[in-house]
């Protein structure tokens, strides 16, 4: 049986999945007054810059993808291409969000609405995006990739997280503690 290269990929969507249920929980009752924990968003981007970028995207911008264009998939117009287009586009956001977040714990007015904005305009892509690979660029990694790339790759992953001791606890520990607030 060939080892898998992107189950580990798709685990740790369900845990970015469960930010963006949190950010869209909290971002429907900002619109409607009742939030106002701006700490709540810089955490989110805490998150979402160190497991989402770091930690996820990592894996997949400097193990698969890299695999996937020695392995004959194109680098220009191709799913990899539109795949590294939208991580930069969650980055956008992800500054966007935090500077306005920032001000609006500094006391600046009116900062409620651009939050809102850019986090959902975050976790509908990210959504879209998660969806994306995990129906079509990861089923098809999973055919193309022949079976002597795929111990390095698993040996790159685990590279990356011990370059980041502890994190996937931290941050599990962080949502945990959001989603209970939510459940009270
Ligand atoms: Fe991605
Ligand atoms: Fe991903």
């Amino acid at each position: 049986m060939k080892i898998n290269v992107t189950q580990i990929l798709v685990e740790e969507h369900q845990l970015i999945l469960r930010m963006i249920a949190l950010v869209e929980k909290n971002t429907a009752l900002l619109a409607s007054g009742k939030f106002r924990n701006w700490t709540f968003y810089l955490d989110a981007v805490d998150f979402i810059r160190n497991y989402a970028d770091r930690f996820h995207h990592a894996k997949e911008e400097d193990v698969l993808f890299i695999e996937l264009i020695k392995n004959g998939m194109p680098e220009k117009q191709s799913p990899i291409e539109a795949m590294l287009m939208e991580h930069d586009q969650g980055r956008a956001h992800v500054r966007a969000m935090e500077e306005a977040a920032q001000k609006a714990l500094a006391g600046e007015t009116g900062q409620a609405a651009l939050i809102a904005d850019h986090a959902k305009g975050y976790a509908s892509l990210l959504r879209s995006h998660i969806e994306k690979e995990d129906t079509i660029l990861y089923p098809l990694s999973e055919r193309v990739l022949p079976e002597n790339v795929r111990p390095r790759m698993l040996t790159a992953y685990e590279q990356a997280e011990s370059r980041m001791p502890g994190l996937k606890e931290k941050y599990l520990q962080l949502i945990e503690s959001y989603e209970i607030q939510h459940a009270a």
